[in-house]
């Protein structure tokens, strides 16, 4: 993805984003989906054709009406109002910037935010992002072709700390954890129990415990946060600059 200049003007209206997006995070309790918007515009990179990834263009109506993205609108448009006032600021860097926050007003690691990624106005096909009903294979086929590794995999898995799936959305219901607003490690933990009345499980989350090279982390990240926080923040930086080579 190419450079764009970041100027003083530039980082001030990034610092104002910053703000208005804590503002108003903290105000909808809308962390969740704000982060799921920063990983679905991220996750389409393909490493070897260098296309998708952090450019935006979700915000175009053919792909966010992709089947995977459903539910999306609702934090396209909270990130609008961001944009208005604060204009300057690409709606590449805006979403990615989003997911960032996200995870800090949870009170998850901090994540060093490099500004300057350019708008696309050019969607994939549909079909990059993964599907939750598959297994091992496709997480690897899809999370490989963006350039990432199995811990990646795992430690990015751990961003359903936040949120819950919505029947009308995606056909799955309910959070994967009891706080669902807290940012921390009781996604793993909770995958390491098993069953849990209202607690979900995609057939992708069990996925990480049936082959070692991924249930290792699982079983580190349960019972140690420190390392799951370090890793997590490192992978989400990735994940936010796939293809885009910081100044
Ligand atoms: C929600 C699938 C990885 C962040 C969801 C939902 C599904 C899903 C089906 C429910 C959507 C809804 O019904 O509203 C997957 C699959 C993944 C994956 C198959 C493959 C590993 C990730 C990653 C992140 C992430 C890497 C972030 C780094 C979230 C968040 C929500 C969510 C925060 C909650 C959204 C809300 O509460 O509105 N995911 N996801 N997911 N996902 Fe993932």
């Amino acid at each position: 993805m190419a450079k764009l200049i970041v100027d003083s003007e530039y980082l001030k209206d990034v610092d104002k984003a910053r703000r208005e997006l804590r503002a108003l995070i903290s105000n909808k309790n809308c962390a969740p989906i704000m982060l799921r918007l920063a990983w679905h515009d991220a996750g389409t990179y393909d490493v070897n054709t260098k296309t998708g990834g952090p450019n935006g263009s979700i915000r175009n109506e053919e792909e966010y009406t992709h089947g995977a993205n459903s539910g999306l609108k609702i934090a396209l448009d909270f990130c609008e109002a961001v944009k208005s006032k604060c204009p300057r600021i690409t709606y590449a860097d805006l979403y990615q910037l989003a997911g960032v926050v996200a995870v800090e007003v949870t009170g998850g690691p901090t994540i060093n935010f490099v500004p300057g990624r350019k708008d696309s106005k050019i969607s994939p096909k549909e079909g990059r992002l993964p599907d939750a009903k598959k297994g091992v294979p496709h997480l690897k086929d899809v999370f490989y072709r963006m350039g990432l590794s199995d811990k990646e995999i795992v430690a990015l898995s751990g961003a359903h700390t936040l949120g819950r799936a919505h029947p009308e959305r995606s056909g799955f219901d309910g959070p994967w954890t009891k706080e669902p607003l807290k940012f921390d490690n009781s996604y793993f933990q909770e995958l390491l129990k098993g069953e849990s009345e209202g607690l979900l499980k995609l057939p992708t989350d069990v996925a990480l415990l049936d082959v070692p090279e991924f249930r290792h982390y699982v079983e580190l990240y349960a019972k140690d946060e420190d390392t799951f926080f370090k890793d997590y923040a490192e992978s989400h930086k990735k994940l936010s600059e796939l293809g885009f080579s910081p100044a």
